[in-house]
Parts: C-alpha cells; sequence; structure tokens
C-alpha cells in the first residue's frame, strides 16, 4: 500500500470573519505533499500563505474542509490533541525567529524538550547536538539579542527540529536574512530534507529560495493556481527511492555542497 502523504488538504476553505466583514483567506484548496519532499510556496502579499500553513501546522482551525497529517485527520482534534500533534511531528521556523529572549540559545532549543517532559540533562545533551547540527555550539550561553539574525534563525532552526519532527514548515524563514544567510539556511533546510528526509514546506518571496524546492506552489486569491516542479524535483519519487543524495541524483550547480554528517554551516 502507498504511504499517505505527509501532508494533504481537501477542499480547505477559511473564512476570517470580524467587524462585520467577511475575508475569504483560503478557497477550497486541495494539496498533497509526499513524504520527504521539499515544496516552496509562493504568491503575492494576502493570498492566503500563512493561512495554508498555520492550517497544515495545526495553528489554527479551518471553516472547512479537512488537513490530514501522515493520513490522520486533524480538522476534529482538541485542543490539547493538537499541540500534542504539533509538538511531536512539526516543527515551526518564523520570520521574526519567536526566540524568547531571556533565555539563552541553548535553553531555547530545550523548550520544546521541556514541554515533553524530558529531564534536564537529557535535553541539555540533545539540544547541544542540534546546535552543532546548525553550526552554532561555540555560541550556545549567547542571548538571541547577542546573536546575529541568521545565527537566531539557526538557533530556531535547531529548535524546530530538537523534537525529530517529520515536517518542518517556514514562514518566510529567511524573510529577515541578507542573502549569504539566506543561503546558509536555505542549504540547510535542503541538508536536512536530503539527509533525514524530513518534508519542508515554506513560505518565501525568494525565487532562489524557491528554487532549492522539488516544487513551487504559486497560490493567488486562496487558491493553488499552479505549480512548477523544479530540476531538483523532477524523476524524484520520494516515497519509493532510497534517502536521495541529490549529489548524484542531479548535477545541478544550484543544489550547492551538501552537508556531510558532522559538517558545518559556513557562518
Ligand atoms: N486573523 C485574521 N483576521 C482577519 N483576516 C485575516 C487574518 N489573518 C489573515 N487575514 C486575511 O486573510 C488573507 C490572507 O492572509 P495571509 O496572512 O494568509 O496572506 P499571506 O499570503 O501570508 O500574505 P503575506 O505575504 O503578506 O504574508 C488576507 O486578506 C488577510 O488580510
Ligand atoms: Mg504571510
Amino acid at each position: 500500500m502507498e504511504p499517505p502523504p505527509a501532508v494533504q488538504t481537501v477542499s480547505l476553505v477559511k473564512i476570517y470573519r470580524g467587524d462585520g466583514v467577511a475575508t475569504t483567506a483560503l478557497n477550497e484548496v486541495d494539496l498533497k505533499v509526499a513524504r520527504g519532499e521539499f515544496v516552496a510556496i509562493v504568491g503575492p502579499s494576502g493570498s492566503g500563505k500563512s493561512t495554508l500553513l498555520n492550517l497544515i501546522g495545526a495553528l489554527d482551525k479551518p471553516t472547512s474542509g479537512r488537513v490530514l497529517i501522515d493520513g490522520t485527520d486533524i480538522t476534529n482534534l482538541d485542543a490539547s490533541q493538537l499541540a500534542a500533534l504539533r509538538n511531536r511531528k512539526i516543527g515551526f521556523v518564523f520570520q521574526s525567529f519567536n526566540l524568547i529572549q531571556r533565555l539563552t540559545a541553548l535553553e531555547n532549543v530545550e523548550v520544546p524538550l521541556a514541554l515533553q517532559g524530558v529531564v534536564a540533562n537529557e535535553r541539555r545533551k540533545r539540544a547541544y547536538a542540534m546546535l552543532q547540527q546548525v553550526g552554532l555550539e561555540l555560541r550556545w550561553n549567547h542571548k538571541p539579542s547577542a546573536l546575529s539574525g541568521g545565527e537566531q534563525q539557526r538557533v530556531a532552526v535547531a529548535r524546530a527540529l530538537v523534537t525529530d519532527p517529520s515536517i518542518i514548515l517556514g514562514d518566510e524563514p529567511t524573510g529577515n536574512l541578507d542573502s549569504k544567510n539566506t543561503q546558509a539556511i536555505t542549504q540547510l533546510l535542503r541538508d536536512l530534507n536530503e539527509r533525514t528526509r524530513k518534508t519542508v514546506v515554506v513560505i518565501t518571496h525568494n525565487l532562489e529560495v524557491a528554487n532549492e524546492a522539488d516544487r513551487i506552489l504559486f497560490v493567488r486569491d486562496g487558491r493553488i493556481e499552479g505549480e512548477e516542479i523544479t530540476g531538483l524535483g523532477r524523476g524524484l519519487d520520494r516515497d519509493r527511492d532510497p534517502p536521495p543524495n541529490r549529489k548524484n541524483v542531479t548535477q545541478n550547480p544550484r543544489s550547492g555542497p551538501v552537508l556531510g554528517k558532522g559538517e558545518q554551516v559556513p557562518s
């Protein structure tokens, strides 16, 4: 039997009501993202991108329609079940990093583990290992205010990944970064996707970021109005192929150097 998609939406509708005005942010969106796929979402401001991502990430409830994560319909879960699902399966990365300012980098990465009830020793060990993966272990004791934007976003990526979620969702994760850090974060996501087969869905306004995806979805007026399979995604069957090593699968120079085990993102 085919494995279910990592993410599926069925006739997804979101209408915001307030001040006597109803805004249809999403209008019957049907979407499937395969396990291990890297999808970019692009579209004009106000087209419904964040709304879609928030519904996929169980941060909000649809007006109608359904969201399935790994084949499970999450639409009817209650608040605590949704929180558990988010904590276990989904890692979020936001444009504004959303780090807790009074905590160190290490402590920020520990937060999702604390929510899972992981004991302090174990928490610290796993958080430190994640900081190593994003190349920031030497900064473990720094507060966010003492880190650059790119470094803060790497902490946020480490925090999103520390619980080993299968799906990473990014809402313009490089929106506040300069081009060098945009590239570093994009390569980090690409590398995680390739090495650990994590499903990645990112909203971006940056075509260089979108071009690192396997597939680009174009959203307009609350609908998916088109898609493009990129050179990286073409011919790839994520559900059947072994974990891809795109260095061999494609000769696409855009994919850049893929980090090996233990290697660090250049700072
Ligand atoms: N909480 C809310 N209450 C009312 N309307 C909202 C709310 N959130 C979003 N909207 C409206 O829904 C529509 C889609 O918004 P959304 O944030 O999904 O767009 P977006 O594509 O992410 O835009 P941007 O690129 O600017 O982030 C917009 O018209 C927006 O004004
Ligand atoms: Mg948005």
